[in-house]
């Protein structure tokens, strides 16, 4: 963390760099977010698959942050960025309309209806999330917790500023395409749990 974290992380006192792009060494077409991507997994899996984008973690826990920085510096990966705290803060930094995909995997579910304004998905985090993606663009939630689903469509289908993909439910039942699963969902499986994965996309 103490050598390798600084030249990853993303300083948001700066200005954010114009294009955001510039934030990565190498040439990147289009810029994803994953929120809350814990051991970070998902995150360099992704990045290994999609060398021509650029992605951005958010993670405020300490020992997922550690493993994702370790994973980095081990495979010398190149387009990924990280930010050690709230994602709200991330998303407030960052230039309209400038990502291509959000990624909220498996977010923490607050299932007690007194926790439920803790919830990432809330209408505040929508517009913040609305303000980022490029026209287009997809945000995409998985969750294994049917209320948090539920939640999530009841926020989303009211919204004109984004729509649901799904056509048939294998768009829903099934993983995203090229999926490589993360580490909250193998816990899920094994508990006999079934996911759902939503996608929407900003109009
Ligand atoms: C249930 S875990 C899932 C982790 C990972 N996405 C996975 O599927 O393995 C939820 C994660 O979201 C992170 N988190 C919670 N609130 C957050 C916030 N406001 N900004 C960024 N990350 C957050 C937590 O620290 C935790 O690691």
């Amino acid at each position: 963390m103490a050598s390798a974290y600084p030249r990853l992380a993303i300083d948001l006192a700066a200005p954010c760099p114009e294009p955001l792009a510039s934030l990565f060494p190498g040439a990147v077409d289009e810029v994803r977010l994953e929120i809350g991507f814990g051991g970070g997994e998902h995150l360099v899996a992704e990045a290994i698959a999609a060398p021509q984008a650029g992605f951005i973690g958010v993670e405020p826990f300490v020992e997922g942050m550690a493993k994702a920085v370790a994973a980095i510096s081990d495979q010398a990966i190149a387009n990924i960025r990280l930010y050690d705290g709230d994602a709200v803060h991330l998303l407030d930094w960052l230039p309209p309309k400038s990502l291509r995909r959000v990624d909220l995997l498996y977010p923490d579910p607050w299932p007690k209806r007194r926790h439920f304004k803790r919830r990432f998905v809330n209408p505040g985090n929508l517009d913040r999330i609305a303000r980022v993606l490029s026209p287009g663009g997809t945000f995409r939630v998985a969750s294994d917790i049917d209320g948090y689903i539920a939640w999530t469509l009841f926020h989303l289908l009211r919204r004109d500023d984004f729509f649901w993909t799904a056509e048939t439910a294998d768009d829903w039942r099934e993983p995203f395409a090229g999926w490589p699963g993360t580490r909250y969902e193998a816990k899920a499986l094994a508990a006999g749990r079934k996911p759902t994965y939503l996608a929407f996309q900003r109009t």
